[in-house]
């Protein structure tokens, strides 16, 4: 029997971040997996905002959106990514019923992309999403998505006991049984 690939199984959203950097070139490569993402007449609806803690301010911005309980263990990761779906089809200007499908496709690519290289990924969407339209300027185009922390693991020994028990917390999915309708 066929197993499932790596980038698969290893992925998990991880609340231990190392602070340890992340290199722009490998980061980059993320973005360039999201961007080969396909999407409903190749509208490519999904936009970044990257937030690198110390290098720009749309990390603080960012980070001061999430609820407490996201900040608790976010603030760790180096880098902070809000995903939005751009709402209109560019070509007709109405709306693009797959724009959150396909974003959420492209941050799959994104996912596995880190995952690949050893890199973690939580999202969130525990974060105030008028304040994150407010602290960026949004219109009504763009519809905010999740919030990323995107980093490599750190270790668990530094952290809270509530993170550790998070961190081991057994992971639960529905069988095929009940997905395969
Ligand atoms: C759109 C979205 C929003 C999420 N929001 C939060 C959140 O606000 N806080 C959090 O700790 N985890 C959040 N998660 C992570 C999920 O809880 C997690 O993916 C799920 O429990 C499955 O666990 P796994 O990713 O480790 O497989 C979110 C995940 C997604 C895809």
């Amino acid at each position: 029997m066929s197993t499932v690939n790596r980038v698969i199984t290893d992925r998990y959203s991880t609340v231990i971040f190392s602070s340890k950097s992340i290199k722009e070139e490998t980061l980059l490569t993320l973005f360039e997996a999201a961007r080969w993402a396909p999407s409903s007449f190749n509208e490519q609806p999904w936009r970044f905002i990257v937030g690198i803690k110390d290098k720009n301010e749309n990390y603080q911005k960012l980070l001061q959106s999430l609820m407490l309980a996201n900040q608790n263990w976010a603030k760790f990761a180096p880098v902070l990514v809000l995903s939005l779906a751009k709402k209109n089809s560019s070509v007709k200007n109405r709306p693009n019923r797959f724009a959150q499908y396909d974003t959420g496709m492209a941050v799959g690519n994104l996912l596995a992309q880190a995952t690949s290289l050893g890199l973690y990924v939580h999202q969130m969407g525990g974060y105030d999403v008028e304040k994150v339209k407010g602290l960026f300027d949004l219109d009504d185009e763009f519809e905010p998505m999740a919030v990323m922390a995107i980093g490599y693991k750190g270790d668990i020994e530094l952290f809270p006991e509530e993170l550790k028990e998070r961190e081991f917390k057994k992971r639960y999915r529905k069988s095929l049984d009940e997905i395969l309708l």
